[in-house]
Parts: structure tokens; sequence; C-alpha cells
């Protein structure tokens, strides 16, 4: 067998040429500019006005107040627990359906992230948040998987009720639209990722947005150690060195100038997918009302197996995949015989990504495409 998977990656090799990477970022703009004038000017560190002008173009776009920027996504919900005064003795609900980073921003604000069940839509399930609400709940995290929202309607509303805080963690869907408003002007804060995978990227990056002052104004100064300017080391508050580069915002802003172009591109992207898989038992996200940026295309496919057989056939072809995230509740550190989510169980076995980057070509599509109805057993597409 394993001589057999070395002859299938060999021959594959020589067919295919090259590995199709899930993901590359679009770095064909004025990055390299504006990084040279990081660099002529000597403000490579976190001073310097690519940072200002990152966050106020980003607070812009998303339709907020304020933004402030920070070193990845993960400090960026951190900054945003903190700032709530979210800590010890508190409780912060989340979609068992997230990265890792999610619960991990609630940990280390030493509060406790309780773990419920998504819906059909792979976003949290408002009804299993509205179980779980307690004294102790201090937040949601409303989760927009894979660039879709959540049902906000229904968690604005369950926050209101309880008066509980609502965090948007956007880390995968910048630039996508509820209602008309861009996720992460809606809830009470919300944290926006650039790594390089995303739909824009700083290298490493974070963004927090709000309309809401005070909490901006936490969140800036626990970036910087709790100062209130970090020119005379005055400090009011403990804190975190957060603080995003200046190098890493020239990038960003190089982005910004053409995430329309990224997210046009990548929804003609998903339009192909579509078309050239919709004979197969394969399920695309529904979308009724609202429109996806398509951080990654991600499908559904019968069960666990046939998606792990897909997966390795595809690798074999130069292909890379990715499945779902584990749920949280089934991770060593999570795992407890209370917490069932059999929603979030069933979607993660059988989802997987497929390559969405924006300079992927159209021939590279067709490739992936004819691969995936292959190994269904239908020969070439036309
Ligand atoms: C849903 C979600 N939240 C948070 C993060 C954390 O972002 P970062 O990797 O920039 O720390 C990610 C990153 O992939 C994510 O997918």
């Amino acid at each position: 067998m394993k001589l057999l998977n070395m002859y299938l990656h060999l021959k594959n090799k020589l067919q295919v040429g090259h590995k199709i990477q899930i993901y590359k970022p679009f770095l064909k703009g004025s990055e390299k500019k504006y990084i040279n004038e990081c660099i002529k000017s000597n403000y490579v560190s976190s001073k310097g006005k690519f940072v200002t002008q990152f966050e106020l173009r980003f607070a812009e776009y998303i339709g907020v107040k304020y933004a402030t920027s920070c070193c990845n996504g993960t400090c960026a919900l951190q900054l945003a627990i903190a700032s709530l005064y979210i800590g010890k003795g508190d409780e912060v609900i989340l979609p068992s359906l997230t990265f890792i980073a999610t619960a991990n921003s609630v940990i280390n604000n030493g509060a406790r992230p309780v773990i419920v069940d998504v819906g059909d839509d792979w976003q949290i399930n408002p009804e299993e948040v509205r179980k779980k609400i307690n004294k102790r709940t201090k937040a949601i995290i409303a989760v927009h998987l894979y660039g879709f929202p959540c049902n906000l309607d229904e968690l604005l509303k369950i926050s209101q009720d309880y008066e509980v805080y609502l965090i948007e963690d956007c880390a995968e869907a910048i630039g996508n639209t509820y209602n008309g408003r861009r996720l992460g002007s809606i809830g009470d804060v919300a944290a926006f990722s650039f790594y390089g995978n995303k739909t824009i990227t700083t290298g490493e990056g974070g963004m927090l947005t709000t309309n809401n002052y005070k909490i901006f104004k936490k969140a800036s100064q626990m970036k910087m150690h709790g100062a209130v300017k970090m020119d005379n080391y005055y400090f009011v508050s403990f804190g975190f060195n957060y603080r995003m580069t200046n190098l890493s915002a020239a990038i960003g802003l190089a982005q910004l100038e053409k995430i329309d172009k990224i997210i046009e591109r990548k929804r003609k992207i998903e339009e192909k997918y579509r078309k050239y898989l919709k004979n197969l038992p394969i399920t695309f996200y529904n979308l009724d009302n609202s429109k996806n940026i398509y951080w990654l295309v991600t499908v559904l496919v019968e069960n666990t197996r046939v998606r792990n057989r897909l997966r390795k056939f595809l690798t074999l072809n130069g292909i890379e995949t990715r499945p779902f995230f584990y749920p949280l509740h089934t991770l060593p550190m999570f795992k407890s015989e209370d917490i069932k989510c059999p929603v979030a169980e069933s979607i993660a076995g059988r989802g997987i990504s497929l390559p969405s980057f924006p300079g992927l070509r159209d021939k590279d599509i067709k490739y992936i495409c004819d691969k995936i109805n292959e190994f269904y057993g239908i020969t070439k597409l036309k």
C-alpha cells in the first residue's frame, strides 16, 4: 500500500507538476511600495503612519466609529473580552464549531467558555444559547463561520433580553454583510484576523471594531500595557503588548485597497465549483437571502469515510484541502459528558474546504473538479 501511494504521488508530481495550495495571499498591489516607505522612514515597529491609516480606513470600511489594530485575531478577541471586564467567575457562550482561538481567548481572560451546538446553518444556534444563559453569563460570541453570518437578529434579541454582551468573531468573515450592515458593526464589539490565509492579510494581525468609545479606549490602552499614551510611561491598568507593527499595517492598507476585487474573485470561484460539482452528492451552503465572501469554499459530503477518502485522493493529485474544525467539545480540554452537540459533530465530520485563493486560475478549478468527479466515478467534465 505504501509503495502504491508513493508511486501515485510521484506519478501525480510528474503529471500535475505543481501543488494547488488551499490558500495563497493576493499581494499584487501597493504592498511593496508601502513596506519600502516604512523601511525608508525607519518606522518598522508599532509607531508610524500606516497603523493609523489602516485603522481609520478599516473602521470606515466596516462602518463603525472605532477600530484598533493588534498583532493577531486571537489578541483582538482577548482584548474584546478584557475591555468588557469579563474575567474570573464569568461565563461566555460560544459555538462548538469554531477555531480553538475563540475558546482560548475566553480562558486566557480567566473566564469559562460554555460550548453550545450549532444549527443546520453551521452557526451558533440561538435556541441552544437561551438554554445556557444564567447569572454568570456575560457574553455570547457569534462566530461567523466560513464567512457566513450568524442569526444576528435572534442573538441581538437574546443579548438585549438578558443584558449580556454580543461579541462578533469576524476572523473568517471580513466584508460580508447582514441585513445590509457589515459584519463587525452589529454586536457590541468585534474581532478580525489578518493571518496569511484570510481574505486580506497583514502577515499576522488583527483588528477590534466597536461603536462604543469606552470599549475602544480600554482595548487601545490594554494593547499597550495599560498606557494612556506610550510616550509618557504612565500606566492606568494591567495590560498586554499586542500592538500591530507599521510594516504589518502597511501591508494591511494595501490589501484593504483591493478587498472588493478579492471578494468578487472569490465569489466567482465558488460559482464555478457549484457549477462543476452540481451532479455530485455534495452539499453547498444554502444561502437564502445573504451573499457570502467565501473565505474558504467549504462543502459537505455524505459521511466522514467518504470525506477522508476524498481528501486523500485529492492530496495524491496535488490538491491541498482542509477538514472542518474538530468541534471544541470533542477536544481533550473540553470533553465532557454534559456537552452534547450532535449537529456540530455531523457537520464537522462531513466538511471539506477546497482551494479558494483569489489567484486560483479557472483551469485549476476545472482540474480540481475533474478530480472530484473522477473520485465519484464520473469521467472528465466538458
Ligand atoms: C473563527 C476564528 N477565530 C479566531 C481566529 C484567530 O485569528 P488569528 O489566527 O489571527 O489569531 C481564527 C483564525 O483562523 C478563526 O478562524
